[in-house]
């Protein structure tokens, strides 16, 4: 796929954006190539996905500035409703979505890492949301992600000043959940998926929703969505596998996503 690479290996996959000469900035063309390698993702056998960037030095440097640059209003809406579609449609993804950030995650880049479920960085990574720099909102979720995850008062100060941090500054204030060295970076990411892949997939699954729908409610309605799932899960394969081999005091077969 023209500026997407996409790697099964069993039961994860390795998304890679693939426009290395442009630091991998976001154009319609990488959206829509992003959103049809998700169509391809069989999410029978994949329990977990990673995003990164091609190369060592980014993720991805942003939506891409040449092709925004002579939008209409009308144009840069459609735009970020692109974005904002395919970026949704990552956070809501059926399985786990790791970001591993390997250099700059700006703008774009930034708001891509925000819509995977969990980010990894390279000690090389800057996160920053450069838009009211260039004249222009963040426009795929920065606005509403990066408030919910970093909370209000840091992501305003980010917001308005389009100060870059580092991995270590992002890792202290929440951004990341780890920092590697660049070598480190994709073994380690892949470590995760993996350890995920191994946990009972319907359930993975249905904890990712009930995280996600419940953040969107109140308490009362999200305890609720939690039952609903939490229901799901029982008379499974893979609940009863998991239980009895507790209560035989030995690991579980391994799950077979049933
Ligand atoms: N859009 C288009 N092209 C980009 C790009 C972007 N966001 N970021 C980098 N590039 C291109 C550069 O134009 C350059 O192309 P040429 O070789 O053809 O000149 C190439 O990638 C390499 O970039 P630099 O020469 O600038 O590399 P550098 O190491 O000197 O600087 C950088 C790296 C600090 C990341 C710098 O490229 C930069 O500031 N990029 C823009 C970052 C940015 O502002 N991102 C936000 C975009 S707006 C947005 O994302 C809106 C939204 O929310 C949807």
């Amino acid at each position: 796929m023209g500026f997407v690479k996409y790697e099964q290996k069993e039961q994860y996959a390795i998304i890679t954006i693939d426009r290395e000469k442009a630091l991998n900035a976001l154009n319609s063309q990488v959206l829509t190539d992003l959103d049809e390698v998700l169509n391809g993702v069989d999410v029978d056998t994949v329990r977990a996905l990673i995003i990164t960037g091609a190369g060592a030095k980014s993720f991805v440097a942003g939506a891409d500035i040449s092709e925004m640059s002579s939008l209409t209003k009308e144009q840069g809406e459609a735009f970020g409703k692109k974005g904002n579609d395919l970026f949704r449609r990552i956070e809501t993804f059926p399985v786990p979505v790791i970001a591993a950030v390997n250099g700059f995650a700006l703008g774009g880049g930034c708001e891509l890492s925000m819509a995977c479920d969990i980010r990894l960085a390279a000690e090389n990574a800057k996160f920053g949301q450069p838009e009211v720099g260039l004249g222009i909102t963040p426009g795929f979720g920065g606005t509403q992600r990066l408030v919910r995850l970093i909370g209000v008062g840091k992501a305003k100060e980010m917001l308005y000043t389009c100060a870059q941090i580092d991995a270590q500054e992002a890792l202290r204030i929440g951004l990341v959940n780890a920092v590697y060295t660049s070598e480190e970076l994709m073994p380690a990411a892949e470590k995760m998926a993996q350890k995920i892949a191994r946990n009972a997939p319907i359930a993975v699954r249905a904890t990712k929703k009930a995280a996600n729908d419940g953040l969107q409610t109140d308490m009362d309605t999200a305890i609720a969505i939690e039952a609903k799932l939490f229901g799901s899960c029982f008379e499974t394969e893979d609940q009863r596998n998991g239980m009895t081999a507790f209560l035989e005091k030995r690991r579980p077969d391994p799950y077979q996503n049933k």
